[in-house]
């Protein structure tokens, strides 16, 4: 089975009750794509918009004003620009609005969309700017000998490739009560009473991470074990629905990591669920709920070996609701795969504007964390007679969108294909239909084609947690995640941060085999002595217990706003997003608007901020996270804000306030 990574959704109360109003929303053929009519605000709205006449709209967030305002009742911006403010009228009028919308947009169930703009083109297209996506410059080293032995069993095709731990048995014996830990206790910062006795000297007295300190680090090497091939992160990520495990699962199987065997028994037990096109999916879609619902909600890690590659497969989950859990698997990405559905309806749900399109914003976020290369993977051919001119159309109407987005055309494959048909998967299409206009590589040698990713092997060792798992039985606790910097080994010590534990490495299991130790980019499961689980949590980083990261409450942040209607001001709350940390927070100063062109200083402090406008600001946050200056590393430097389930701006850290600044 896939390691599924275990994150709570982005609600909790009204889980069922969205889930039911999802279903009404497969009706992708009666979805209409083109009208602009959106239920954003809806709520919030409605009640005022039915009794009274419309008279004039807000340039700003296009709300409808009674005559009598000179104010937008929601932003505060003035309705003529020649007409002078009042004293304290528009700075009040805009504060208690905004702090109204934002009470209400939190009360409000996660199906009400947000209202972004179905038409927006040039989104992102200063992620550049804003310095996502530049590539560390030190090499992977490739060199080190062969000297593991794995763990698991040879009955294990797809294996928990990086939660398993010593045993992987011993994880089966527990799964139950793992599942129970990590549904009853949350694993995130705010709930651990344990970071409120942070040891303050470990944040003041850090030593600058340079390569010059670090001497530990500088040099050691780490064990490559069997592997002859570069580890690939691959997100598998796109709109609900577009394929994604089927495509995840088809391909295990095709390269031999799922048994026939294994594969005979997903498609009896889901023909009897009366699900049988799921089969495939379900070889990534492991949880009861998953399956019943046919719909993936926490991310799967699965591998297999290409030519090149040792493949890491993250799939993602597709639904708006778990969008948390696909940043969990998605941050760990060296490149990515988005699977759009070519069927007429569906594509265009996944580039609809009004919150619901997924293949947007995932899109988006995917090139927020770094993401520079991306294969598109245009599915379900089967569905439109694997046409040309359907294919050609997609690439267009998406292609102008990744490019807004900042990936660069050269870095994006379009491969058409079809999972169900088999069509154009490891070997060219057989289909005359597809063959007959389509001459490009195939999916799997288009993975081959992917630029290797560089790894940070000699900087301080930095491993976000992603996940935590106890072992009842040994007293054991184990984290899971992705190697971002540096290298880690068995006994060696770690320090857990923000709590200021140190622990004991006690193993380390890459891809389901224990190794003696690991480096940047390495998908691990690291078992710890000496620690007590309530100290480590999703949201934690692995240290070097000389070179603690920071932590902080106050950040300052480069931010690129994306397709909002409702302005963001000082004030504003948020959910803020970095790495597998998610907090409250608050925007508690609007520094500058930058020059979409320039990146230089147009304005400073401005009142609003809109779409598409990119600025400095400074946000506070209700408990403190581990951080880092994107400068200092990259990983730990990205971050990104949300808002009723949306995302509305991406970013980097640009500054960490000390606790007393
Ligand atoms: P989420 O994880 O919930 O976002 O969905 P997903 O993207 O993983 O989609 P999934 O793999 O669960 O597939 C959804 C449905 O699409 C299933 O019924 C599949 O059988 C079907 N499907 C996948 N690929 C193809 C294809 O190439 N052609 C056709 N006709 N159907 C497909
Ligand atoms: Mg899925």
């Amino acid at each position: 089975m896939p390691r599924k990574t275990n994150y709570k959704p982005d609600y909790d109360e009204n889980y069922d009750d969205d889930y039911d109003a999802y279903d009404d929303y497969d009706g992708y053929d009666d979805y209409d794509y083109g009208s602009s009519k959106q239920e954003s605000g809806k709520t919030y709205e409605e009640g005022k918009k039915i009794n009274r006449p419309v008279l004039w709209s807000c340039s700003i967030c296009t709300y409808d004003n009674d005559q009598s305002l000179v104010y937008c009742e929601i932003c505060g911006v003035l309705r003529e620009p020649s007409i002078a403010p009042g004293k304290d009228g528009p700075v009040k009028v805009f504060a208690d609005a905004a702090s109204n919308a934002t009470e209400k947009r939190r009360t409000t169930k996660v199906k009400q969309k947000h209202g972004i703009s179905a038409n927006s083109r040039t989104l992102l297209s200063q992620l550049s700017q804003l310095g996502v996506g530049d590539s560390s410059p030190t090499p992977y080293n490739m060199s080190q000998p062969d000297n593991r032995s794995s763990l698991l069993s040879d009955k294990r095709p797809i294996d928990r490739s990086t939660a398993s731990l010593a045993t992987a048995n011993m994880l089966d014996e527990n799964k139950g009560n793992n599942a129970n830990i990590n549904k009853n206790t949350p694993q995130t910062l705010a709930n651990d009473p344990d970071r409120l006795r942070l040891d303050k000297s470990l944040a003041t007295n850090r030593k600058e991470d340079t390569l010059a300190d670090c001497k530990l680090e500088k040099g050691l090497p780490h064990d490559q074990g069997h592997r002859t091939h570069n580890q690939l992160n691959l997100a598998i990520v796109g709109h609900v629905d577009s394929g994604k495990s089927t495509l995840s699962g088809r391909l295990l199987h095709l390269m031999g990591r799922i048994s026939k065997k294994e594969m005979h028994k997903y498609e009896k037990e889901a023909k009897e669920k009366g699900k049988g096109s799921f089969s495939y999916a379900w070889a990534m879609d492991e949880s009861a709920e998953e399956r019943e619902r046919g719909i993936t909600m926490t991310v799967a890690i699965a591998y297999f070996d290409s030519r090149n590659y040792h493949v890491v497969l993250l799939d993602s989950p597709g639904h708006k609701d778990f969008v948390p859990n696909m940043i969990a698997g998605a941050t760990q990405a060296d490149a990515a795969v988005l699977v759009v559905d070519a069927s007429v309806g569906s594509f265009e749900a996944g580039m609809d504007g009004g919150g619901f399109g997924q293949t947007r914003e995932h899109a988006q976020l995917i090139r927020s964390f770094g993401v520079e290369q991306l294969i598109v993977a245009v599915n379900k051919m089967d569905l439109v007679g694997y046409s040309n001119e359907r294919f050609d159309f997609i690439k267009a109407q998406l292609g102008s969108f990744l490019r807004s987005c900042g990936f660069k055309e050269s870095a994006i494959a379009w491969i058409p294909l079809s999972v169900i048909e088999n069509q154009n998967l490891v070997k060219p299409a057989s289909d005359t239909r597809l063959s007959s206009w389509y001459c490009g590589l195939c999916f799997l040698d288009q993975i081959d084609t992917l630029q290797p990713p560089v790894r940070d092997v000699t900087k301080p060792l930095r491993l976000p947690i992603c996940d935590v798992t106890r072992l009842h039985t040994l007293g054991q606790v184990a984290v899971s995640g992705k190697l971002e910097a540096g290298i880690v080994q068995n006994g060696s010590k770690v320090l857990i941060m923000p709590s200021g534990h140190l622990a004991t490495v006690r193993s380390i299991e890459r891809d389901a085999s224990a190794c003696s130790s690991a480096g940047a980019g390495d998908n691990v499961a690291i078992s710890l002595q000496g620690i007590d689980s309530v100290h480590l949590m999703a949201g934690g980083v692995l240290c070097h217990p000389h070179f603690p990261v920071a932590i902080a409450t106050r950040l300052e942040l480069k931010v690129l706003v994306l397709d909002i209607t409702i302005p963001i001001i000082t004030g504003t709350h948020v959910e803020f997003h970095i790495h597998h940390a998610k907090e409250a927070a608050r925007i508690v100063k609007i520094v500058s608007l930058l020059d979409p062109k320039t990146g230089k200083v147009a304005k400073s402090s401005p009142r609003v901020l809109k779409a598409k406008q990119s600025a400095i600001i400074v946000v506070e946050l209700d408990v403190p996270v581990c951080v880092e200056e994107f400068s200092k590393c990259k990983a730990l430097g990205r971050a990104f804000l949300r808002s009723s389930g949306n995302t509305i701006a991406v970013g980097i850290v640009t500054r960490v306030f000390d606790q007393n600044e």
